[in-house]
């Protein structure tokens, strides 16, 4: 099915999305302020249409998937005939509110209206909004065309309705949306990159450790793992009987280090088994050695790749 799709500001986030709408068969309209970032745009996506195209990530030609894109000047134009809005403006709540209030009265009356934003609360600028039902975060990570995860994050005002219809278009599209149930900023990607960002910063500033090195024991340790099996996942695998044992073994150790941090919260027995219970459904404890051979495999086509290509190193050790 082929959908329309307004992509409203240029910039790099506007590029990545045009790319996602319009690889997956869909026409899409860009708009910005001005000529000369609709120009950079066009040069930005065509670039990176070809590089995808020369790493084989196109079912079809670049040329193919650039002619379903468009740009304008013209907001009410850009607009029209589309059921899907991506705002893509800079994260700065005037910008954004001001933009979304033009928004409500140009956009057609069944358009989802979805902002990029990064931090920014829907709720903290379309509450008073009549399209407010329909508006929400839809954040994804950079570049989207190649980070499929992507975070949707209703207001509590934003309806039943609005969510499941988003999320069926970002299926659509190949991507994989995840539901923020609560508003919160940052939602969850950006507050687990600033969880981890400050304890870089941190360790760095306390002499324990060099960035290069600090981006090394992610890339080449918990980043490689992760492609594979997330935090609660690899605390599930690491240790026989699963997140109740590995917290039996590791809690201390880690409410030490967060204490350490001016962080004093022990992680209950309750919030533990839930999500020991979680994991169950995915990897079921019974078959736990199964289930590490199944990561270990995947780790290894995982090394097998990288050492194929040279390339994937941005750190030489
Ligand atoms: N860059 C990232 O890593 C990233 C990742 C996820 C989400 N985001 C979010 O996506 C949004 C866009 O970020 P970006 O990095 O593409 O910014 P950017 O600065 O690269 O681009 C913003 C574009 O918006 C245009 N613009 C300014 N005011 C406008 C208006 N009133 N109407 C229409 N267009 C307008 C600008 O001319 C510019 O082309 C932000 O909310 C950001 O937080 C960014």
């Amino acid at each position: 099915m082929t959908r329309h799709f307004a992509v409203v500001g240029s910039g790099s986030i506007g590029i990545g999305w045009a790319i996602v709408f319009a690889r997956a068969g869909n026409t899409v309209k860009v708009y910005d302020l001005e000529q000369s970032r609709l120009d950079i745009f066009t040069q930005g996506v065509n670039e990176r249409l070809q590089v995808l195209q020369e790493e084989g990530l196109l079912n079809e030609g670049a040329d193919i998937v650039c002619s379903r894109i468009s740009t304008s000047l013209d907001l009410a134009e850009s607009l029209e005939g589309a059921e899907y809005i991506q705002e893509c403006a800079p994260e700065q709540l005037e910008i954004k509110k001001a933009l979304f209030a033009t928004l409500e009265a140009l956009a057609s009356n069944s358009a989802i209206i979805a902002s990029s934003s990064s931090a920014l609360k829907i709720s903290s600028f379309t509450s008073d909004l009549s399209t407010r039902t329909r508006c929400l975060v839809v954040h994804p990570g950079n570049p989207p065309y190649l980070l499929p995860v992507v975070e949707v994050v209703p207001a509590s005002f934003t309806s039943g309705d609005t969510v499941a219809r988003a999320q069926e278009i970002l299926r659509e599209l190949n991507m994989s949306p995840i539901l923020v149930m609560r508003e919160i900023e940052g939602f969850v990607f950006n507050r687990l990159q600033g969880a981890m960002l400050r304890e870089a910063y941190a360790l760095v500033e306390e002499g324990v450790v060099d960035p290069i090195d600090l981006d090394i024991v992610v890339t080449q340790g918990l980043g490689r793992r992760w492609s594979v099996v997330g935090p609660f996942g690899t605390s599930t695998l690491n240790v026989e009987g699963g997140i109740t044992a590995h917290v039996a073994r590791m809690g201390e150790s880690y409410y030490r280090m967060g204490a350490d941090r001016g962080q004093s919260e022990r992680w209950s027995d309750e919030l533990v088994e839930k999500i020991a219970a979680s994991m169950e459904g995915l990897f079921l404890n019974d078959k736990w050695t199964e289930n590490v051979n199944r990561r270990d495999r995947a780790l290894m086509k995982l090394n097998r790749l990288i050492t194929d290509n040279g390339e994937l190193n941005f750190y030489q050790k």
